[in-house]
């Protein structure tokens, strides 16, 4: 990234709202580039990320109650323009000396918004828009210097500013979908108030990148498993590219894999990038040591432990390592400090390398955590990475063994392995590939009864989840056309030799999950 698109950034001050990643999708559709950040952020903390815009997000606290989160008072004298969003509007109100009250009767929903100044915030937007609100708090007196520029029936300063200083509060939130004219309202800011100019670019990214991985790494070496799924393929795509050969990727075939996945990968990977890869062929070890195991948490112990007992075989042939490279996603880490007080940097571990040994202290490099999953798609293709790879559904670490309910053995696998074929082939055919989150075969301990040709078998049933989700967190079953269904069905139970029932998953998550074993 060069100098002046590195400073072309949004700093989001994260307050807990439920809306804040929505917040950073709004900056970066802007080609303005966002970090969200803890909302105690320091005021040097911020001048050295020299953001050109400052905006206080929403949040569950009210300023009636005692120890609500609250932003340094410094933040306000950096000379960065700021927007408070709802919790954030009132923090502004009252950190500049104005009134905030508390009403008993929340607003929540859609109101009209009746703009009394169009000249920045609302610029180009018209006398009224729909807005939607969420709050029980208000600004009932603006403080010095600043005025009302928008208000509602319910809301007399449902907006203020204070233009010399480029202090702005929304009562509502322009962030979500409901706010009819939202966007317009935050390119304003981004454009007219705080001078951006939308230059970030996925291309900016890259050379940012390579530029901070190569300064990180310097002439050290790094390690990545490598699975083939979207976000490890695209992170040693990019180390790769920074650092060559010093980039050593480990790829374990634990013979729990789809069809066909293994040799994509190889080829990909070894043959076409040219990638330093140590490909490790461990079937035996895996389904050894899953023999006679039924116990779901028990089958992903073993898994766990053992792919890491290989990976850091495989690692240690590459002599000293200094960093271990994950594909770490923006929802991965929530960065906040909770907003109830208390340090809760968490980070989901379920797709990272976690339980290596002691003696293998690794630094970790995490290139894609500021990015969401569909931005690191348009990195992988940017990279070139090919379309196969870069339209892979999640796949979880411990494989088929988690849609294998009860004993995984070689059968088994060879049925899930072939049914799961049949539905990629047929939900492909399907395509939908940005609503369907994931489609995949089931294999269920439970044999029945059926008739084939004059035959009586008694097989086992197949159970098909094809759900939609944005991020995982829930999912609905996918309201997939009886037609295509029907061919899935069809297909499995004549070719799969083992099966004679095909049953449709209609549970959503919550209650249920996703994967059938966890
Ligand atoms: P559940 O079953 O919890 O799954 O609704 C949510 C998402 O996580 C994936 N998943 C995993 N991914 N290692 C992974 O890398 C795992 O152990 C694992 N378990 C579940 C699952 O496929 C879904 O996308």
């Amino acid at each position: 990234m060069s100098k002046k698109s590195s400073q072309e950034m949004i700093a989001v001050l994260d307050f807990g709202s439920q809306y804040n990643q929505l917040i950073a999708r709004r900056v970066r559709e802007n080609q303005v580039y966002c970090r969200l950040l803890p909302f105690d952020t320091t005021p040097s903390e911020l001048l050295s990320l020299n953001p050109k815009g400052i905006i206080l997000s929403g949040g569950p606290a009210s300023l009636a109650e005692r120890g609500v989160p609250l932003p340094h008072r410094g933040i306000f004298n950096l000379g960065i323009p700021i927007l408070g969003i709802c919790y954030g509007m009132q923090l502004l109100g009252h950190f500049m000396g104005g009134r905030i009250t508390s009403t008993p009767k929340r607003e929540d929903g859609k109101s009209k918004l009746f703009v009394d100044n169009g000249e920045d915030l609302f610029y180009g937007l018209g006398a009224s828009l729909d807005v939607w609100m969420s709050h029980g708090d208000k600004i009932t007196k603006v403080p010095p210097g600043f005025e009302v520029i928008a208000h509602t029936q319910d809301c007399p300063a449902a907006s203020m500013r204070n233009k010399s200083e480029k202090l702005y509060g929304v009562q509502f939130h322009p962030e979500v979908a409901h706010t009819s004219q939202g966007k317009e309202i935050m390119r304003n800011f981004f454009f007219r108030i705080c001078g951006c100019s939308g230059q970030w670019t996925m291309n900016s990214f890259i050379d940012y990148s390579l530029e901070e991985i190569r300064k990180k790494v310097g002439k050290g070496k790094v390690v990545c498993a490598l699975s083939g799924g979207v976000d490890s393929s695209v992170t040693a795509a990019l180390v790769n590219k920074a650092i060559g050969q010093r980039l050593g990727c480990v790829f374990v075939n634990h013979g729990l894999l789809r069809e066909g996945e293994a040799d994509e990968v190889r080829r990909t990977f070894a043959e076409h990038f040219h990638f330093n890869l140590h490909y490790v062929q461990v079937r035996n070890r895996f389904l050894n040591r899953l023999a006679g195991v039924t116990d779901p948490e028990k089958k992903r112990k073993i898994i766990g432990e053992e792919f890491i007992r290989v990976f850091t075989e495989e690692a240690r042939k590459f002599g000293q390592v200094d960093f271990l490279a994950q594909g770490t996603l923006y929802p991965d880490v929530i960065e906040s400090r909770s907003a109830k007080g208390g340090s809760s940097a968490v980070i989901k571990s379920h797709h990272n390398v976690g339980g290596l040994p002691k003696d293998m202290h690794f630094k970790l490099l995490e290139p894609l955590r500021d990015l969401f999953k569909d931005e690191v798609r348009i990195l992988g293709r940017e990279l070139g990475l090919p379309e196969a790879i870069m339209k892979r559904q999640p796949f979880p670490g411990p494989g088929l063994a988690v849609r294998i309910v009860g004993e995984v053995t070689r059968e088994r696998l060879r049925i899930l392995r072939q049914a799961d074929l049949r539905v990629m082939e047929e939900m492909r055919k399907y395509g939908k590939f940005s609503e369907i989150w994931q489609s995949f075969a089931v294999l269920l301990p439970i044999k029945s009864v059926g008739v084939m040709g004059d035959e009586r078998t008694y097989e086992y049933t197949i159970a098909l989840r094809i759900v939609t989700s944005v991020d995982a967190m829930t999912a609905d079953w996918a309201k997939i056309p009886y037609q295509i269904l029907e061919k899935i069905s069809n297909r499995i139970i004549n070719e799969v030799k083992g099966v004679n029932r095909v049953v449709y998953d209609i549970s959503s998550k919550p209650p249920s999950t996703i994967e059938w074993e966890w």
